[in-house]
């Protein structure tokens, strides 16, 4: 579905929606990611009020998924910005999970992080609850020890849908999601997707979409698709160590034949276009604290797939590998 928004600054954009997986949500394919490198601006020193500004700038665009977490210090900020827009908008947050010796102890931990998110977001229910980054080794205890309270809240209307993000810096290869896809209880995915590492396309995501789970992508974009220094590092590290054939790329600007006239006009551009089109990611999220950088994003995000010549070169140098994370 496209619907069309006028923005204050007279800019038409398209902004395209989605249903999300078996919650039925229909929300913007672009999400605002209020974490990563940027969490806002915070990370760079921006102001509570810049940040403010930018999830209202976000909300301006047409978005209406916006995506924090207790870890990441900005539910306060998107709670105050989106204050008198919550029926409009769907908020996802997350909890660490900190081991614990006995399980009534870990549903009084998880029940009081769930309440503190609610008194930061200033709403009466979290819209999507993750638990934040599990690791492979964790999932059991998570499946085990958490999910019952879970359940609990979800049936007690405080948390609306369940979800899981994946530790995707350390689990490249989504160990933990190839077991939590077979699992019903879930019902969005935080999955790590990028142009240097599609890997989720053949090993999460044939399950989601037949599963019906919502997935939310991270890391479409991250620091090595934003940063060419660290880009160019990371391509002539792999190739040096044998890991990457990186003989048909130009290592000054490995990415550079995905920008042309026909194609994207920047990496990341191409980034975004590359993670939104992919059959099963619902909402790509963009983390930024730049308003400038928050426009393009939500623009690339809405604009068509890269042509197809572009995609089987992505495919033939990097659609085998999971070496690359993005970070
Ligand atoms: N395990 C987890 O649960 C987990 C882990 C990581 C992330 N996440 C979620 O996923 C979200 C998205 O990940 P991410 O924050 O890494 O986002 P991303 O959109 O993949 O990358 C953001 C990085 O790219 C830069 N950037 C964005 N737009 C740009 C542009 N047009 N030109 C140049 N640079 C640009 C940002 O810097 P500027 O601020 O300068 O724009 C920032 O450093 C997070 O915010 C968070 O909500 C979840």
């Amino acid at each position: 579905m496209t619907a069309t928004k006028f923005v204050a600054t007279g800019i038409v954009i398209h902004v395209d929606t989605v249903e999300l997986g078996k919650t039925g949500l229909q929300i913007s394919v672009a999400g605002l990611g209020c974490g990563g490198a940027s969490r806002l601006g915070q990370r760079l020193g921006a102001s509570t009020e810049e940040s403010i500004q930018i999830v209202r700038e976000a909300l301006d665009l047409g978005i209406t998924y916006f995506d924090t977490a207790q870890a990441y210090g900005t539910e306060e900020i998107v709670g105050h910005a989106l204050k008198g827009h919550r029926d409009e908008v769907v908020i996802s947050t997350k909890a660490n999970i900190v081991r614990t010796d006995s399980r009534s102890e870990q549903a009084k931990s998880i029940r009081s992080a769930v309440e503190a998110s609610l008194v930061k977001l200033q709403t009466e229910t979290i819209d999507v609850f993750h638990l934040h980054g599990i690791a492979d080794d964790d999932y059991d205890y998570c499946v085990s020890e958490v999910l019952p309270e879970l359940l609990s809240l979800r049936d007690q209307g405080v948390i609306r849908y369940i979800a899981i993000s994946e530790l995707f810096g350390k689990d490249s290869t989504h160990e933990m999601l190839q077991r939590a896809k077979f699992d019903d209880f879930w019902d969005v995915f935080m999955v790590g997707f990028n142009l240097l590492n599609p890997s989720a396309r053949l090993t999460v995501l044939p399950e989601t979409m037949s599963n019906n789970i919502g997935v939310e992508v991270m890391f479409a974009v991250r620091r090595a698709i934003s940063r060419p220094e660290v880009l160019r590092k990371m391509i002539v590290d792999a190739s040096a160590e044998g890991l990457l054939d990186a003989s048909a790329l130009d290592l000054e600007d490995p990415l550079g034949f995905l920008v042309h006239n026909a194609g994207a006009s920047s990496v990341v551009e191409a980034a975004y276009r590359f993670a939104r089109h992919e059959p099963g990611c619902d909402v790509v999220l963009t983390g930024t604290g730049n308003r400038e950088h928050l426009r393009e994003n939500v623009r690339s995000i809405n604009l068509p797939t890269l042509p197809e010549t572009d995609l089987e070169r992505l495919r033939s140098l990097f659609g085998q590998l999971t070496i690359f994370t993005g970070n």
